[in-house]
């Protein structure tokens, strides 16, 4: 089973998708995290260029394109062999990242970037996304410290956090739309719900 989280920056993606793993450990479910971009050698160089680097241009397009080469990398390296040996993949972003940040963020169009997320993936999806919603007013007071990403401010984050709204209800049987203004501990009890209910501790 592949279990993805996604939320703009700031919603406590990062924080659920940890809360899970232990989740998983205690019960001895066999698992493994990713986190992109990254988590591949190849993954981990284009993750600089992308975040860190303040200095080079990079056009939206070839932006899109280092997530999918990091992406098709970390699919073929690490997620299908895990899949394959029967193991949770759990996922800190994926494709709906990059439909939602390039996809209407740099306005490159959700479509266009679908169709390319399943060249990158070979049209690998995950069975179950946690979005974790908030709004962008709340992400800017939580995040202090932003990437070359996030920093685009405010307007960019409202068309990011509508597009993943618009994804969630395009998908309704794969992503969850899970509350991220509620407590921590509330939000992980309705995602250990949610991942049981779908038949996730019977693998
Ligand atoms: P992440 O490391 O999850 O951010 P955080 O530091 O908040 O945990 O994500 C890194 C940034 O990359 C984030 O601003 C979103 C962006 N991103 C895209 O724009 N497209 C993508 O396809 C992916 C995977 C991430």
């Amino acid at each position: 089973m592949f279990v993805s989280f996604e939320g703009i920056d700031g919603s406590g993606k990062g924080t659920q998708a940890r809360l899970f793993l232990e989740y998983l450990k205690e019960k001895n479910i066999p698992f493994i995290y990713v986190r992109e971009p990254g988590d591949t050698e190849i993954g981990e160089a284009i993750r600089k260029l992308l975040l860190e680097n303040r200095d080079m241009p990079i056009s939206p397009r070839a932006e899109l394109l280092l997530f999918l080469a990091s992406r098709a990398q970390l699919v073929s390296q690490v997620i299908s062999p895990a899949l394959i040996e029967n193991k949770i993949v759990v996922a800190d972003r994926f494709i709906d990242s990059s439909v939602a940040y390039q996809g209407a963020g740099r306005n490159i169009g959700l479509e266009e970037v679908e169709k390319l997320n399943d060249f990158a993936t070979s049209g690998l999806k995950p069975d179950l996304t946690f979005y974790i919603d908030i709004t962008v007013e709340t992400s800017m007071k939580r995040k202090k410290v932003f990437d070359r990403i996030e920093s685009e401010g405010y307007e960019f984050l409202k068309t990011v956090r509508d597009a993943y709204l618009y994804l969630a209800r395009k998908f309704s049987d794969r992503i969850v739309i899970i509350d991220g203004e509620k407590t921590v501990e509330e939000i992980h009890k309705q995602i250990i719900g949610i991942f049981e209910k779908r038949g996730g501790q019977s693998r």
